[in-house]
């Protein structure tokens, strides 16, 4: 599924999902991002990468910390923005997405970020978009949000550096989380000693030890001894039929306090994509906490961004994306 995103010389040419993908790419994303996360210290906020490129936003379903650090992203690249506005659009009046695509190709653009609500969806754009167009995912339905799990990763190796010991727990609704998915298979390609899935049966996935993952029902339990939890938000919007009894018990069970966070190592980092709900998958004194790297997170989701844009954008290779700083 994932070989469309990759040009003949296998380098990105769309970014839909971290399946499928080698090591040394997610390392080359990783390492690009850095050369670039200092751009916001400059006199001037901008490199050139892509210059008289245009970027168009479209999001069919609400964000706050992607839309904008995607647009934060593209316009210290120097590109050209556009934030395609779907409550006022035609797709509300019917018109096909593919109709809307081409509609927007006629508008000469080079880039989409899309979010969708169906998995697939940046899938399927790239896979019927004029050639010279490359398509980033920003999340679709329950598949991947690889620029998530990018940041995700970045983050971590900020903090832990090498990948290979690491015991990551990644805790909540795991069923419907598409940054759980694509982090697994990230985690899983760098070579993470041990990914573990903490949650309620409901909230589990079948089969999903097929990825390579260790199963836990029992937060202590799942928890003891990590160096990486991820907390997840329960997706409710995305929930069908009661999948849990109330969000009170569940933070009695699955809740990150203090107290539980102590069965983790003593350097471990607490991490949350957002947006998070305090009192439910976690206690304000951890979110807020020293071990919290969650607004970090969002700091490094703009540089993993510019990475990967100006990665399937730019007609140069990555080492000269260094140089052109
Ligand atoms: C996530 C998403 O939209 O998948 N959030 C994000 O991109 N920052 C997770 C979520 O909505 O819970």
């Amino acid at each position: 599924m994932n070989n469309i995103q990759l040009d003949s010389q296998n380098r990105l040419k769309h970014f839909l999902g971290i399946e499928g993908l080698k090591r040394d790419l997610l390392i080359e994303i990783l390492d690009t991002a850095a050369s670039l996360i200092n751009v916001h210290e400059k006199a001037v906020k901008k490199v050139p990468l892509l210059r008289g490129k245009m970027v168009i936003n479209l999001f069919f379903e609400p964000s706050t910390r992607t839309r904008t650090t995607f647009e934060l992203a593209a316009k210290r690249l120097s590109a050209d923005v556009l934030n395609f506005n779907i409550d006022t659009s035609s797709s509300s009046k019917g018109e096909t997405l593919i109709d809307m695509l081409r509609n927007l190709e006629a508008m000469h653009c080079d880039m989409f970020v899309v979010r969708h609500n169906a998995s697939g969806a940046a899938h399927f754009m790239a896979q019927h978009v004029a050639s010279h167009i490359s398509i980033i995912n920003a999340g679709d339905g329950q598949h991947e949000h690889p620029t998530q799990a990018m940041l995700d990763m970045y983050t971590i190796r900020q903090y832990k550096s090498d990948f290979t010991p690491l015991r990551v727990a990644i805790v909540g609704d795991i069923l419907h989380s598409r940054v759980a998915r694509s982090n697994i298979h990230a985690l899983t390609i760098l070579g993470a000693s041990e990914v573990r899935v903490v949650g309620p049966k409901t909230l589990i996935p079948k089969g999903i030890e097929e990825l390579g993952v260790k199963v836990f029902h029992d937060l202590k339990r799942g928890l003891c001894d990590v160096d990486v939890i991820i907390m997840l938000r329960l997706q409710r919007e995305r929930m069908q039929g009661a999948l849990l009894p109330s969000a009170y018990e569940y933070f009695q069970y699955y809740g990150l306090t203090e107290k539980i966070l102590n069965v983790a190592h003593p350097d471990a980092i607490v991490m949350h994509p957002g947006p998070i709900n305090r009192g439910v998958e976690i206690d304000s004194t951890v979110a807020d906490g020293v071990r919290s790297v969650i607004l970090q997170q969002v700091s490094n989701g703009i540089a993993v961004r510019m990475a990967v844009m100006a990665m399937t954008l730019s007609t140069m290779e990555s080492p000269s994306l260094k140089k052109e700083q």
